[in-house]
């Protein structure tokens, strides 16, 4: 009996705590933290050439072959697990190196019968999926340059998407995290190759750990709703709105909420903290009231509203229009958090006994 290779890697999911939408436009910072909920990818030898990827949200597994550095016979199902393999290829074929005959398992904790809480599963699924690849294939590869080719098949799927969510499951924890020029790093590997694109300075990009918040509890609440984050981020980057002197003033005004919010964490200043998340609610109800893009559902007005009631603060997280909010209440006020939850749950808002994980390693 031939013993099968099995390599697994985990990756957490993760939620915006501050300066989504802002932080799509290269230069800007987010605030982000990693939850206990995960994207496992387990990798084990084939005995056909090419990948079958299984994942238990989709009914079967399905082959695919390799045709000139790309895996075709998908349905798009596993579109960021695909693109995942197809950046760690790119960089073997740069050592002249090739892909073994793979089999790729997803599972997740991120979704609720097949449902995507909206907790990053798809930038989890793609950083889990790339350390478990490069693992499998010998590669041993720092967070950095994890992180770095996650990005890079992302930005093949979506130019728009920040990276924030793949930072937050690549290194986990509180974290602050500047975007770089997605055009620019894309340009990078495709003129001078994915090694040069993964060590060559990326302007703009950085991140940084923050200390959790001093005394205040995360609260999670699920709307129920799946949102689509790429056609909310279409519909505020049409031109016109982007040129405005108020998406201007959204940008201005989330950049000094997002740094005194990291300030805040720093110095363990709860109070301020809480009013950052309170200026970062009203800047996003601005921005939708404005747009109408529709980041406020009912839901998630009465999620916020019920948490500013006990003195706390809320926010959609990420792009809204459903998926969840969060909630920072005194940690020390379990009866105020229990209230919370009773108001969320009668405004139709599942309360997500979600997180914030721990930080990753950094090999
Ligand atoms: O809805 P989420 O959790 O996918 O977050 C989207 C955050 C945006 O800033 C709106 C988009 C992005 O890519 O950062
Ligand atoms: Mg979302």
């Amino acid at each position: 009996m031939t013993s099968r290779r099995t390599v697994v890697r985990r990756a957490p999911g993760k939620l915006y705590v501050a300066g989504e939408y802002a932080v799509v436009e290269p230069g800007n910072t987010a605030i982000l933290v990693a939850v206990d909920r995960c994207i496992t990818v387990t990798v084990t030898d084939a005995d056909h050439t090419g990948v079958v990827i299984s994942s238990d949200l989709t009914a079967r597994a399905v082959r695919h072959r390799w045709l000139d550095g790309r895996l075709t016979g998908g349905d798009g199902s596993t579109a960021h697990v695909v693109t995942a393999i197809e950046a760690v290829a790119d960089l073997l074929a740069e050592r002249g190196l090739a892909v073994p005959p793979l089999s790729v398992s997803v599972t997740s904790t991120l979704h609720d019968n097949g449902r995507k809480y909206g907790l990053g599963s798809s930038g989890a699924v793609t950083v889990a999926t790339v350390a478990a690849v490069a693992a499998y294939c010998g590669l041993q590869l720092p967070a950095d340059a994890r992180f770095r080719l996650a990005l890079l098949a992302t930005a093949r799927i979506d130019p728009k998407g920040s990276g924030g969510d793949l930072a937050a499951s690549t290194w986990g924890g509180w974290i602050a995290y500047r975007a770089p020029d997605r055009a620019f790093v894309l340009d990078v590997a495709r003129r001078r190759g994915v090694e040069e694109a993964l060590r060559t300075p990326w302007p703009d990009f950085e991140v940084r750990r923050l200390p959790a918040p001093h005394g205040l509890s995360l609260e999670v609440g699920w709307t129920g709703n799946p949102a689509s984050t790429t056609s909310l981020v279409r519909g505020l980057h049409r031109r016109a709105w982007r040129d405005s002197p108020s998406y201007q003033k959204f940008l201005e005004t989330t950049a000094d909420v997002v740094h005194a919010a990291i300030g805040a964490l720093e110095a363990g200043d709860r109070e301020d903290l809480l009013h950052q998340i309170r200026r970062a609610r009203q800047e996003l109800a601005r921005l939708d009231d404005e747009v109408g893009l529709g980041i406020f559902t009912p839901g998630l007005t009465a999620l916020c509203d019920a948490a500013e009631d006990v003195g706390g603060a809320a926010k959609p997280s990420g792009a809204g229009g459903g998926d969840c909010g969060i909630a920072l209440l005194d940690a020390d006020a379990p009866h105020d958090i229990a209230h919370v939850h009773g108001r969320w749950a009668a405004a139709g808002v599942l309360p997500l006994p979600v997180r914030p994980a721990p930080e990753g390693n950094e090999e």
